[in-house]
C-alpha cells in the first residue's frame, strides 16, 4: 500500500458514504456530518442516496455498493460520536489528523474555532482530498495545512516541522481508521515520531482493530487471492488493547480509555446488525502527562 504511484484510498470514500448516509438519520443530537455528502461525486451520492431512501437496488454491483454503504454507515456513527466526543473535550490549539481522508472535522466542528489543524495524509489521497474541496466549503477550524506523508517511507516530523506544526505546545493527535493498513512496524515508527512531538497535556485519539475471527479468515483470503479483494487496502496489523497501550507507554502516552464501538452504539439508538465488526473497532484515548 506504501508507494509514490498507488492510488487515492477507495476506503476514505466510502467512510465518508457511510457519513452521509447516516447524517440526519441515525443519533441525531450526537451524531451529524452534514459535510460529507458535498465531498462525494454524483456516482458516489447514488448509493447514500439509496440507503437514506431504504430503497437497495436489483444489480449486483449497485447491491453491493449499497450493502457497503449500509454497513459502514452503522460503523462510522458510534466511530464519529467517541472521536467527536473526545475532541471536544481536549480542544488544544493544535490538531493533526494522521491519514485525514475525507475528514470533514476542520469544515463541520465549531470547536476548532482556535484550533489550527494538520490534515496528513498519503499523497495521492490528499490530492484526491484537495480536488473535492468546494471553492465555498469554508473552515471551522482556525487554518487548515494539508501535508502530504506516506508513513511507510516519509519522515512525518520532517513534514510536520515544514508545515509550521510547533512541538513544543500541547497537540491533540487524531489517527482513525489508519493504524489497520500499516504494518506493526510502521505503527510503531509513526508512533515514536509523533511522541517526540507531544508536549505535556498533548492526547491521542485513535480508532484501531482489535483481532476476531472474521478479520483472521479475511486475512487469509487476501494472502491466497490477493489484495484485490480489499480495494488494494488489505488489513496489515490487528491489536489487542493491552498491545497498543503498551506501544503507547513507550511514547509516553498513557491509555485512559479504551471503548469497542459496540460498547458505544449501546448508548446509542442505532441498529447494531454488525456485531463483530463493532466488537472489535475500538477508539482509545492516550495522555501525555
Ligand atoms: C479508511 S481511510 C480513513 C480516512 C479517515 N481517517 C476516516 O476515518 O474517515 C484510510 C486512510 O489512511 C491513509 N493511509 C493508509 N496508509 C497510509 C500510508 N502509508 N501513509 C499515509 N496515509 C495512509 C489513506 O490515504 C486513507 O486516507
Amino acid at each position: 500500500m506504501s508507494g509514490r504511484g498507488r492510488a487515492a484510498s477507495r476506503t476514505a470514500v466510502l467512510v465518508c458514504q457511510g457519513r452521509a448516509a447516516a447524517n440526519g438519520r441515525a443519533a441525531t443530537g450526537r451524531f451529524a456530518d452534514p459535510v460529507a455528502e458535498r465531498l462525494l461525486s454524483a456516482a458516489e451520492r447514488t448509493p447514500v442516496a439509496e440507503v437514506r431512501s431504504n430503497t437497495p437496488p436489483s444489480g449486483w454491483r449497485e447491491r453491493t455498493a449499497y450493502e457497503s454503504v449500509r454497513a459502514c454507515a452503522e460503523v462510522v456513527v458510534p466511530r464519529t460520536v467517541a472521536i467527536d466526543e473526545a475532541l471536544r473535550a481536549r480542544a488544544a490549539g493544535q490538531l493533526v489528523i494522521l491519514g485525514a481522508g475525507l475528514d470533514t472535522r476542520a469544515w463541520r466542528l465549531p470547536e476548532l474555532a482556535r484550533t489550527d489543524v494538520w490534515e496528513v495524509d498519503h499523497p495521492a489521497s490528499q490530492r484526491d482530498k484537495r480536488a473535492r474541496l468546494a471553492a465555498d466549503l469554508s473552515a471551522t477550524a482556525r487554518s487548515v495545512r494539508f501535508t502530504p506523508v506516506d508513513f511507510a517511507v516519509d519522515d512525518l516530523g520532517a513534514a510536520l516541522d515544514a508545515a509550521g506544526h510547533d512541538p513544543s505546545a500541547p497537540t491533540t493527535w487524531l489517527w482513525e481508521g489508519v493504524v489497520p493498513y500499516l504494518t506493526r512496524n510502521e505503527v510503531r515508527a509513526t508512533v515514536a515520531a509523533l511522541a517526540v512531538r507531544t508536549a505535556p497535556g498533548s492526547a491521542l485519539v485513535v480508532n484501531y482493530q482489535a483481532p476476531s475471527a472474521r478479520a483472521a479468515v479475511g486475512r487469509l483470503l487476501t494472502r491466497v487471492l490477493g489484495s484485490s479483494i480489499t480495494s488494494g487496502e488489505p488489513w496489515r496489523s490487528l491489536w489487542r488493547p493491552e498491545q497498543l497501550a503498551a506501544v503507547l507507554a513507550e511514547g509516553g502516552l498513557r491509555v485512559v480509555s479504551d471503548d469497542s464501538l459496540l460498547a458505544v452504539a449501546h448508548t446509542l439508538d442505532i441498529p447494531t446488525r454488525g456485531r463483530v465488526s463493532l466488537r472489535s473497532g475500538r477508539v482509545a484515548v492516550a495522555e501525555s502527562p
